[in-house]
């Protein structure tokens, strides 16, 4: 469940991935708070959008886009369940068009989508397969698969320490913020399926 919270509120990029932290992946930066989210639900799929405008540049999207000091960002996500989430995410020039920027890869626009599935292992262990699609050039594959191993390196980190603070407290309740509307609805409809699945088991 850490990893579907964790691909529905995307604002965490502000913050764990953020340039201010030593060592970090920084395709983030704390201005990225000033975001927009949209949520909403198509069926049983949750959407949660956020979308940036004019922002000084991340530092990491800014040397593989070579990009200038603003740019527009995207980070979109679709949870569709039990656990599938597919996630666009990109930053271009400022005023270029954000995700429908047509500067070329590299050249004032870096992105891509991810497709996620989490499938559990055991009790305490899950599979988490990820499928990265790209129109990168050829010279920028190995930095674009880089970054986002440092990202999923950080991700991981953060996981594991929640799943530590639950293991210490696991009455401990979650406190959720206004930014968390998608988290919020994603956890609602699986209870709602678990539910009916339960139901119709008798
Ligand atoms: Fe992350």
């Amino acid at each position: 469940m850490f990893i579907s919270d964790n691909l529905c509120d995307l604002l965490h990029v502000a913050f764990l991935h953020n340039s201010a932290r030593k060592n970090s992946s920084s395709i983030g930066n704390t201005l990225m708070e000033n975001g927009r989210l949209d949520v909403g639900q198509r069926g049983d799929s949750v959407i949660a959008n956020w979308t940036w405008t004019d922002v000084p540049t991340p530092p990491t999207w800014r040397r593989l886009g070579n990009l200038g000091d603003r740019a527009d960002g995207w980070i979109l996500s679709t949870f569709v369940p039990p656990s599938f989430l597919i996630n666009p995410i990109g930053f271009a020039e400022a005023g270029t068009g954000g995700i429908d920027s047509p500067l070329p890869q590299g050249r004032g626009k870096f992105s891509f989508t991810n497709y996620q599935c989490i499938t559990p292992e055991t009790e305490r262990s899950t599979h988490f397969f990820k499928l990265v699609a790209h129109e990168w050039p050829a010279d920028l594959i190995p930095h674009g698969l880089e970054m986002i191993r440092n990202v999923n390196a950080e991700d991981i980190w953060a996981m594991e320490l929640q799943q530590q603070a639950l293991d210490r407290d696991p009455a401990g309740q979650m406190r959720p913020i206004p930014t968390d509307e998608g988290v919020i609805r994603m956890r609602r409809l699986m209870d709602r399926l678990l539910k009916e699945e339960a139901a119709r088991a008798g």
